[in-house]
């Protein structure tokens, strides 16, 4: 029998964006956060794969925190293109929005390339998110703040009639076991918007870093999945995810199976 394959390391996997496996490789760790390096990376392939698809337009994350993942995604966009962090910006402590700032420009996301939003997503309108983003539909959107089934619904319902066709939305800690109902809201909201999927399910580092799931509307389901697939094609995990009656890959720095004995 051959030996199983190893569990990757996460410094193998690239977007193909430099600016962005750059600072994953020279900043990432050093930016206090929660995503895991190996989500960012493959985020950064699919800003990569929308741009070789001719897909534009801005980013938004909910939830910065210091701006460990969102300083990736500013770094992921085309020229011109803005990003933009949402957060209340109250927690462990007031400074943390100066820490935000901090970081950014530390890692070479000046003021002029992102807007900064110290808001609260549960009270926030719809047409005041597309007014920041100045009319233009997010191609990317990171979910990443209050972790609960009301939350998480809140800023998809509030975020899905924003969205670009070709967008989009990564959802952080699905599965996490601190987070059980957070797959209640997603599954929910995939029978209210049955034209929305899940693309592809990134696995986690750690119970820290956890898994994301991607999700976008079906008819560009299979443009990117091929393209996610061929560029991660190490980080295939066999099975694959059942979301019955559909499916999508898992990419995940451990692609082995469990052993049958024979
Ligand atoms: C887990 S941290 C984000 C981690 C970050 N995205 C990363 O990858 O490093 C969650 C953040 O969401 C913010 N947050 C929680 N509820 C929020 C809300 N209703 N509106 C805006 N921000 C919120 C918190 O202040 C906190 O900074």
């Amino acid at each position: 029998m051959s030996d199983p394959a190893p569990i990757q390391s996460n410094t193998s996997v690239r977007s193909g964006i430099p600016a962005v496996d750059r600072y994953l490789d020279a900043g990432y760790a050093s930016v206090p956060g929660m995503s895991s390096r190996f989500a960012a990376a493959v985020c950064g392939g699919l800003l990569r794969i929308q741009g070789e698809l001719g897909v534009a337009g801005p980013a938004v994350e909910f939830g910065t925190f210091e701006g460990r993942f969102f300083i990736a995604l500013a770094h992921g966009l085309a020229p011109g293109e803005t990003a933009l962090g949402i957060d209340r910006f109250d927690w462990p402590n007031a400074q943390v929005q100066d820490r935000f700032e901090a970081n950014c420009v530390k890692h070479g996301v000046p003021p002029e390339r992102r807007i900064t939003w110290k808001a609260d997503s549960h009270t926030m309108r719809a047409e005041d998110l597309l007014g920041k983003l100045g009319g233009r539909r997010p191609r990317f959107v990171h979910i990443d703040s209050e972790h609960s089934r009301e939350g998480l619904t809140k800023e998809l319902e509030l975020v899905t009639p924003l969205l670009a066709p070709a967008a989009v939305m990564v959802l952080d800690d699905m599965l996490h076991p601190g987070y059980p109902t957070l797959v209640v809201a997603v599954h929910a909201y995939l029978e209210r918007h049955p034209k929305m999927r899940v693309l592809c399910i990134i696995d986690r580092e750690s119970v820290v870093a956890a898994t994301k799931f991607v999700l976008c509307q079906a008819d560009w389901q299979k443009r990117y999945e091929e393209r996610l697939l061929q560029a991660y094609k190490a980080n295939i995990w066999p099975m694959g995810a059942d979301f019955s009656p559909h499916w999508c890959p898992v990419f995940s720095l451990d692609t082995r199976l469990a052993e049958i004995p024979t």
